[in-house]
This record gives C-alpha cells, sequence and structure tokens, in this order.
C-alpha cells in the first residue's frame, strides 16, 4: 500500500497512526535533531527580496540586500514579482484538483523512470529510501514546454493551459533573478565588450543565454495531515541540485530552513515566492552563495500543497566555478562537474547531496 502514496492512505481511512515505514529514527525526527530538543519551533523571518523595487532607481540598494540573503541565508522571499495573483492562485488551485482526483487517475503517471515527462509518487525515492517521507508528489518536466506539454494530465481538464501559463511565467522571472544575482556577484551580463575578446573564455557571457535554455522541473507536493507530525517529514533535509528553487506554497507553514545550526520555520507569504540558492549556483558562484538544507514538517491538521520550480542548465552540461569570481584570494573551490554525474550520485543518496560538493572541492 505504502507505494501508492501516502495520500491514499489517508483517504482509505487507515491512519489512527503514522504506519513504522514512516517513523524516522529519534535522532532525525523533528524535534529531537539539531540540539533545539524541547525548544518550541522558531519561526524565521527570511529577507525580502520587493522585485519591483529590482527594477526602479533602488535597484543598487536592492542588489546589496539580494547579496546579503544569498551568503547568509540562502533563502529569501520575493514580493510584488511579475507573476499576477490570478496565475498563482489558480496553479495552487489545479495542483489540488489533480491531487483530489481519484487514486486510479493519478496512479497513471507512477513510474520509476526518472526522465519520464510527468512522474507520480511519494516521499523522495520509493524505490530507495528505507523511511518513507509523508509526501505525495507529481513531477513535470518543463522545457522546451511544447514537446512536453501534450504528455502531461489532460484531467483536470485546464491542467495543462494552467501549468503551461505558470511554467512559462516562473522561467522568465527566474531569468530575471538570476540577471540581478550575476549582477549581485559583480558579473555583468551587457558583454558588448565580451564578444571581442577570446572566444574560448566565453562561459559567462552565454552563462543568461545557456539558462534561458536550461533545464526547468515542476515538483508539485501533496503533505495530508498526519496523525503523530513528530514521529516523520514530509521532506527530510536535503539541498536543491540547480541553479536557482522558486517556491510557491499555500498558506499552511511547513517549510524550514538551516540557519545557525537550528531548523527555523519559513513564515508563508501569500502570493511570495521563497527563492533558494542550488547546489549548482554554489559551485557557479565559487562557494559565495550557499545551497542550504531545508526540510518539511507535517501537521495533524491540515494538508499542504507546494509547488518548487527548478532551474539549471541544459542536462548535458558542466557545472564549474565562474571565471570571473576566481583570483589569487579566491582560488577555484570546486571541480567541474557535469549534470548527468550529479543527477546520478544525488538520486542514489538523497539526504547525502552535501557529500557531493564536499568531494568536488
Ligand atoms: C516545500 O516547502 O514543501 C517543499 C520544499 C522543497 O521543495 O524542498
Ligand atoms: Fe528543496
Amino acid at each position: 500500500e505504502y507505494h501508492k502514496g501516502v495520500k491514499n492512505m489517508y483517504e482509505k481511512g487507515y491512519l489512527h497512526k503514522v504506519p513504522k515505514k514512516y517513523i524516522f529514527p529519534a535522532s532525525e525526527r523533528p524535534t529531537t535533531s539539531m540540539n533545539d530538543s524541547n525548544s518550541p519551533k522558531e519561526n524565521l523571518q527570511l529577507p525580502i527580496i520587493d522585485f519591483a523595487e529590482l527594477i526602479g532607481p533602488n535597484r543598487p540598494q536592492v542588489l546589496r540586500s539580494l547579496a546579503n540573503a544569498c551568503e547568509q541565508y540562502g533563502f529569501f522571499q520575493l514580493v510584488n514579482h511579475s507573476i499576477s495573483d490570478d496565475i498563482t492562485r489558480c496553479m495552487i488551485d489545479v495542483i489540488g484538483r489533480f491531487f483530489d482526483l481519484p487514486m486510479e487517475e493519478r496512479s497513471k503517471y507512477m513510474t520509476t523512470d526518472m526522465r519520464a515527462a510527468v512522474r507520480y509518487g511519494t516521499s523522495f525515492s520509493q524505490t530507495k529510501d528505507s523511511v518513507f517521507c509523508w509526501r505525495d508528489f507529481l513531477k513535470l518536466i518543463c522545457h522546451p514546454l511544447p514537446d512536453f506539454v501534450p504528455h502531461w494530465p489532460a484531467s483536470p481538464s485546464d491542467f495543462q493551459e494552467v501549468v503551461a501559463t505558470y511554467a512559462k511565467e516562473t522561467k522568465q522571472l527566474f531569468m530575471a533573478i538570476m540577471k540581478a544575482i550575476l549582477e549581485s556577484l559583480g558579473i555583468m551580463e551587457d558583454n558588448q565588450e565580451e564578444m571581442t575578446k577570446e572566444k574560448d573564455n566565453n562561459d559567462n557571457n552565454n552563462i543568461m543565454k545557456e539558462l534561458d535554455n536550461g533545464s526547468q522541473m515542476l515538483v508539485t507536493n501533496f503533505y495530508p495531515p498526519c496523525p503523530e507530525p513528530d514521529l516523520t517529514l514530509g521532506m527530510h533535509p536535503h539541498s536543491d541540485y540547480g541553479f536557482l528553487t522558486l517556491l510557491l506554497q499555500d498558506e499552511v507553514e511547513g517549510l524550514q530552513i538551516q540557519f545557525q545550526d537550528k531548523w527555523l520555520t519559513v513564515q508563508p507569504i501569500p502570493n511570495a515566492f521563497v527563492v533558494n540558492i542550488g547546489d549548482h549556483l554554489e559551485i557557479f558562484s565559487n562557494g559565495k552563495y550557499k545551497s542550504v538544507l531545508h526540510r518539511v514538517l507535517v501537521n495533524e491538521v491540515k494538508s499542504r500543497i507546494s509547488i518548487a520550480s527548478l532551474h539549471s542548465l541544459p542536462f548535458n552540461c558542466t557545472v564549474k566555478p565562474s571565471p570571473k569570481l576566481i583570483d589569487e584570494e579566491n582560488p577555484k573551490r570546486y571541480m567541474d562537474t557535469d549534470f548527468g554525474s550529479f543527477l546520478a550520485y544525488v538520486s542514489t543518496r538523497e539526504t547525502k547531496k552535501k557529500d557531493f560538493l564536499e568531494s568536488r572541492k
């Protein structure tokens, strides 16, 4: 039964207790990990970046706040962004309606093929996890969009249209944030002069172009209420692989990030995006910006929906520190890594992904 996901069990009314399969070892449970045992949950006000300010006359100050957020937290909340409330509301709504479809409909998309255009599953990797996470997911590959949309679920009937619009808008927003992030790193993208420089040093000139043609994956998550939320997690601690993740969540809290050796709960802000640095941007920035561990708690009362849009280079690319961020004071901190072996590694050891970054130093 576990392999049909946690929502299915919940619907069948099986869940008065957390089944063994989902019980985390004591040291990894929400209330005992990281020396904050018995202390009440601590909330965290993430740095807030006002996107409208970013494209106005205050850009220099906002870029400094952005750099601070990326260095100190690896996370920020983006408000006043370019995506309308209508689009974000419709997106959460259609994803909720998808997860409300009968199990037979959802299970059509269950596959172990990691490269499938659509994949429904539970936990992190239901074939490899010894303890399961309290989470069902639907993953959608998005780039190039016209190739993939027809393979996405056709039910609910507005699914493809709503999700395609959302994917397009988040990609554009990702590109705008990346442009600001490169600027905050001191890498200017306006490269008229660069074009004339030596051709084989054009990594950075091309980074925006590569990202524009890069990978995008939507990971939609459903966390049903849990009878004993202290025994399990919706997602175990992990970092994201790409350049940036743009996370949209409903009003139910659950996301925690590691900050100064504590787990802190992120307060949802309606229609804001929680944006975080991924492993590839940590490498690209030569360690200046960090990809930070995060996890998800579940609760007894409310189900929760979140939608993560993960962006990176094309799948056949090599990820490496930008030459513009390497000098005598800042030696190259990571080896070049091809995306393929990165994904192969992280798909076998999701929780220990940080080891991979360590091994590339
Ligand atoms: C969530 O907040 O539910 C998901 C966070 C993540 O994708 O890691
Ligand atoms: Fe994540």
